[in-house]
């Protein structure tokens, strides 16, 4: 996710700037850069790639001169990584420069608006449409002027502001984005995260959302969302860096899986408008959709787990086959591809071999192709026809949480837009879709909230040698997620089976007390897995049950059981796997497992 610093103070800015941007970089990003005022005139210098390049270029900050500056490292979203799309972002007339972290929903009617307006625009991202806003809305003075840009914005930003007619000042505001104020000893900071200033102020406040703060090197002014001045109390932040650095969690993965409801929210909210599905890159013919005959989805690992569900969801919904398979088998098997069908390739880095191989494979025999995919600018996101991004932001732990979440939700955003443009889904049925998908977020958090239940599990299984998932339907496809997320982090042996198949030959490894997690949240087949629960029971397995609220009579054929609330059944698995990924984490950390960087494995696999 993208890094936002500011300073303002008598020191140099821009050797402070680089400094903390470095402290950004574990968060992840591909391109950098800072503006610093220097005899009233805004300086800009910025690049894709490493900071390092950026440090080199400006001899260590030496040659941007000015002690009030921003800085900002980028992760992409609008537009790839490029010196263009970097920040920070100036103006039409270079008096105002802004470093953005967040999207902006409606940037598009913006931009329309400030092109008609005369205003031109050098990138392709939401972030300069800010920039050209502020000037627009210009009131002589910057925090009221930033106010009022900021009433035309819709979506979530943390933004950081230099106005060249107010030299020694930053504003800053923040929407569902974290914005820190530090406050130092004749000079201030504007932060995303806390860790980065660590060094230079303990002393910090937490901005809300709606309000603005203006910063000079004496004092930070604060404004309400209606303009009046307050005061804000600062506190003192005592952790140590590396925990601050991964938001106060002990593991990237944690804190990942707790990011969950945002990154479902910044990927489902901005491809809902006025009541349709809207999937910016996908300008698909409508008369090819109407055609199109077969959907195959290709990935690897989790990716795929996620592509089985995205069967469930599109052949439920367009009534055509769909066939999903791994990327190392799908490149070699010489699969019957015709130009009705449609490739969709899933993949969180968008640089894993195996997928990249699998895209060329489907694009070589002229089928169009889709890709599903975390990172801008990775080559399965360049080289796809069409690419719908998931909005998760940077994955550092090597065990996917939020990347596969969001690509079940970008599956079922792919599912609604081809059956509304196929007209499959009745105005009714699309409005259902809808809600629940904006329910999500609240509905993940929710779950999300209380890990004491599977606290304790974790600390009775936890030197379990080997431990069965089964599940029928999307429940099946669950337990592959669950079993996988298991066993790489926890090195325990693990495997998921159809709870149909069992006794065709895997119950023969059933012994007393061997750990059977049955999962059971979909209505259709529950009856059918409870009748696999029994059989497994009267072989000695001790059954962990995943089903929904209310389930009571669960109970009396489980050991023990863990909820979810029920949402739909298409969807359910997005909120069921929550438990079953901090399930996976507990164990591997009760078991003192590096849970981030697990043996073996890598985070971006681009070797075949
Ligand atoms: C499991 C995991 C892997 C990836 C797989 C594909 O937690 O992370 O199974 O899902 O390596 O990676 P991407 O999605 O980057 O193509």
């Amino acid at each position: 996710m993208c890094g936002i610093i500011g300073y303002t103070g008598p020191r140099q800015a821009a050797p402070i700037l680089l400094d903390a941007l470095k402290k950004l970089e574990y968060r992840g990003y591909d391109s950098a850069g800072m503006a610093v005022i220097s005899h009233d005139a805004i300086q800009v210098r910025k690049m894709r790639g490493r900071l390092q390049l950026l440090a080199n270029m400006t001899r260590d900050g030496r040659d941007l001169p000015g002690t009030v500056g921003i800085g900002h490292t980028r992760w992409a979203t609008h537009g790839e990584p490029s010196y263009y799309n970097s920040h920070p972002h100036l103006s039409n007339s270079g008096r105002f420069a802004v470093v953005h972290n967040g999207i902006i929903e409606n940037y598009r009617p913006l931009k329309d608006m400030l092109i008609q307006k005369g205003y031109t625009f050098l990138s392709a991202t939401d972030t300069e449409v800010i920039s050209n806003l502020m000037e627009y809305c210009d009131q002589g003075d910057l925090a009221r002027t930033l106010m009022a840009a900021v009433k035309h914005l819709q979506g979530s930003y943390a933004l950081g502001v230099l106005s060249a007619d107010e030299p020694d000042h930053i504003a800053a505001v923040r929407q569902d984005s974290p914005l820190i104020v530090g406050r130092g000893e004749g000079e201030n900071f504007i932060v995303s995260d806390i860790p980065a200033i660590l060094n230079l102020t303990r002393d910090v406040c937490l901005m809300k959302d709606g309000e603005v703060a203006l910063l000079d090197p004496k004092g930070i002014t604060f404004y309400n969302e209606y303009g009046e001045i307050f005061e804000k109390e600062s506190f003192h932040v005592d952790w140590d860096v590396s925990a601050a650095e991964k938001g106060g969690y002990e593991h990237f993965m944690m804190k990942e899986m707790m990011e969950q409801p945002t990154a479902l929210k910044e990927t489902i909210r901005p491809r809902i408008k006025d009541g349709r599905f809207v999937l910016d890159g996908l300008q698909l013919d409508p008369e090819w959709v109407k055609s199109l005959s077969m959907v195959h989805i290709v990935a690897c690992g989790s990716a795929y787990h996620a592509g089985r569900l995205g069967k469930n969801l599109l052949e439920g919904r367009l009534g055509i086959p769909v066939d999903v398979d791994i990327a190392s088998e799908f490149r070699y098997r010489h699969p019957i591809l015709r130009p009705d069908h449609l490739v969709v390739i899933i993949s969180q880095s968008g640089e894993t071999a195996d997928s990249i191989a699998a895209l060329r494979e489907a694009k070589g025999k002229g089928v169009k192709t889709l890709a599903i995919v975390n990172v801008v600018g990775s080559t399965i996101a360049r080289e796809a026809d069409y690419t719908l991004y998931t909005w998760a932001g940077p994955e550092i732990a090597v065990a996917t949480t939020k990347g596969y979440t969001t690509q079940v939700a970008a599956l079922a955003l792919l599912t609604c837009c081809l059956a509304q443009e196929r007209g499959q889904m009745s105005g009714e049925e699309l409005q259902q879709m809808e809600a629940l998908l904006l329910s999500l977020p609240d509905a993940a958090e929710e779950v999300l909230s209380d890990h004491k239940e599977v606290q304790h599990l974790a600390s009775l299984f936890f030197n379990h040698k080997d431990i069965f998932f089964i599940g029928r339907g999307i429940d099946y496809s669950l337990s592959l997620e669950g079993s996988l997320k298991l066993k790489e982090i926890s090195y325990i042996h693990s495997e998921a089976q159809p709870a149909g198949e069992l006794k065709h030959g895997a119950i023969s490894l059933i012994q007393p007390g061997t750990l059977v997690i049955a999962l059971a949240t979909g209505k259709r087949l529950r009856d059918k897995t409870i009748s696999n629960i029994q059989e497994v029971r009267a072989r000695g397995a001790v059954v962990l049950a995943l089903c929904l609220e209310h389930d009571e009579e669960i109970e009396s054929v489980a050991d023990h059981v863990l909820r979810v609330p029920f949402l739909c059944e298409e969807l359910q698995p997005i909120l069921a796997i929550l438990p079953l990924q901090l399930f996976a984490y507990y164990v591997a950390a009760l078991n003192g497992n590096d849970v981030d960087k697990p043996r073996n494995l890598a985070k971006s696999v681009t070797v075949e």
